[in-house]
C-alpha cells in the first residue's frame, strides 16, 4: 500500500535549537502552469479542509495568493493542518476552525461569520466534508445510511446556506469576466463517480453524491444570475488518501489494480488541486453547473468487454490487438474465393 500523504517535513535549526516546519514542495500539489498571485487577496472557505484532498486544494489556492479558512470536527487536526498549509506561502493566513460539524447549520454559520470577520471575505468555497465506509446494504442500518446522507447532503446544503450571502457579495466585487484577472463568488463540491453506474457496498455514498451533484446544479441555476458559479469535481480513486485507504483491501497492490483505468494510473492530489485552480481562476469563467470528472476515464471502463475471454485483460487485449484478433469472431463476411 502507498503511504498516506502527510504534511511537510520538520528539520532542526541547531543554532536556535528549535524545530522548523518545511513546506511541501509545490510540485506535489500544483503543476507549474499557474502564475503566482492569481488569487491575491482572496479567501477560500473549505469544509473537510484537513482531509488529504481538500487540504491539497487549499494549499494550492494559498500558494497562488489566497488566504484560507478550513473547517473540521477534530480541533487538533484542523488547527495543525491549517498551520501546515500556511507554510505554502510567506505571509499566508490560514484559519483552522475545529469542533465544527457540517450537520449543524448553526456551527457552520458561526464558522463562516468568523472567517469573514478575521479574513475579510469568502470569495471561494470548497464543500469537501464527507463520510464514507464500505458496507453492503445487508450490513448497513437505516442510521448508517442516514449518517452519510446527513454529512454529505445536509452538510453540503448547510455549507451553501452559510456561505452564499458572502459568495454573492464577492461576485458583486468581482464581475465575470474579470477586468484584472482576479475572480470571486465561486463554489466547488467534491463529489465522486460511484453513482454514475452504481457501485456495490456504496449505496449510501452513491445516493449522497448524486444529491450533492444535484445541489450544485440548483445553486448554478438560482445564483448564476447573481454572478456565482457552482461546479462539481468528481475525483476517481486518488492514491494516498484516507478514502482510498479506508476503501481498499489490505492486500491491495495499487499498481496492479490501476490497470483497468484507461489512463493507467490512480489519480494524485495534484490532479484534483489543478482542477480546482482551473475552475476558480480566470480560465474557468464560463464553466457553471458542470461536473468535472478527474478520474483517467476510470468510471467509463465498466464493461467486461464484448468479444474477449477471461484471459484477455484490459488493456493488454487492446495493446496486443494482432494476437487478440486471432480469437475474436469478427462477423465479417469471407470474400468469395473465386
Ligand atoms: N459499516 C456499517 N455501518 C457503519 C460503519 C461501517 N463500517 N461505520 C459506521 N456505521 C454506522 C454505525 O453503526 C451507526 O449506525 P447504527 O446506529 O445503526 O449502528 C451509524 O453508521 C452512525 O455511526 P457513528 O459512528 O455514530 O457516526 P459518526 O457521525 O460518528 O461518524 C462516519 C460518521 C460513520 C461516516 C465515520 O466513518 C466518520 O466519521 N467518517 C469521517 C471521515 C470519512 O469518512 N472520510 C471519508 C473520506 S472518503
Amino acid at each position: 500500500m502507498l503511504p498516506l500523504y502527510h504534511g511537510g517535513s520538520v528539520v532542526l535549526n541547531r543554532a536556535k535549537g528549535e524545530a522548523i516546519k518545511m513546506p511541501i514542495p509545490r510540485s506535489e500539489y500544483l503543476s507549474n502552469v499557474w502564475k503566482d498571485g492569481i488569487f491575491d487577496g482572496r479567501v477560500v472557505f473549505v469544509t473537510g479542509g484537513a482531509g488529504t484532498i481538500c487540504s491539497a486544494q487549499t494549499r494550492a489556492m494559498v500558494h497562488l495568493g489566497a488566504n484560507a479558512c478550513i473547517i473540521g470536527r477534530n480541533v487538533e487536526k484542523t488547527e495543525s493542518v491549517a498551520a501546515d498549509i500556511a507554510t505554502a506561502r510567506k505571509g499566508a493566513k490560514v484559519l483552522g476552525i475545529g469542533g465544527c460539524d457540517v450537520r449543524d447549520p448553526e456551527s457552520l454559520k458561526r464558522a463562516a461569520d468568523r472567517c469573514v470577520k478575521e479574513l475579510g471575505a469568502i470569495d471561494f468555497v470548497i464543500a469537501g466534508a464527507a463520510g464514507n465506509f464500505i458496507a453492503p446494504i445487508a450490513g448497513l442500518s437505516s442510521n448508517g445510511f442516514k449518517t452519510v446522507m446527513e454529512i454529505d447532503v445536509l452538510g453540503t446544503y448547510n455549507t451553501v446556506k452559510a456561505t452564499i450571502p458572502y459568495l454573492i457579495e464577492s461576485a458583486k466585487r468581482n464581475p465575470n469576466p474579470p477586468g484584472d484577472g482576479l475572480t470571486g463568488g465561486r463554489i466547488i463540491y467534491v463529489s465522486a463517480t460511484f453513482h454514475y453506474a452504481g457501485m456495490p457496498m456504496q449505496a449510501h455514498v452513491a445516493a449522497a453524491k448524486s444529491s450533492v451533484d444535484s445541489i450544485s446544479a440548483s445553486v448554478a441555476l438560482e445564483y448564476g444570475p447573481y454572478g456565482v458559479t457552482s461546479n462539481v469535481i468528481a475525483p476517481g480513486g486518488i492514491e494516498g488518501t484516507e478514502g482510498m485507504d479506508r476503501l481498499s483491501s489490505t492486500k491491495t497492490d495499487y499498481r496492479e489494480t490501476a490497470k483497468h483505468i484507461p489512463s493507467g494510473r490512480w489519480g494524485t492530489i495534484r490532479d484534483i488541486a489543478d482542477a480546482t485552480v482551473y475552475l476558480f481562476s480566470d480560465a474557468g469563467n464560463y464553466v457553471n453547473g458542470n461536473v468535472l470528472v478527474v478520474d483517467g476515464a476510470d468510471w467509463r471502463n465498466k464493461g467486461t468487454g464484448v468479444g474477449r475471454d477471461l484471459s484477455m485483460q484490459y488493456p493488454n487485449y487492446l495493446l496486443n490487438w494482432a494476437e487478440t484478433q486471432k480469437y475474436v469472431k469478427t462477423g465479417r463476411k469471407e470474400k468469395p474465393k473465386l
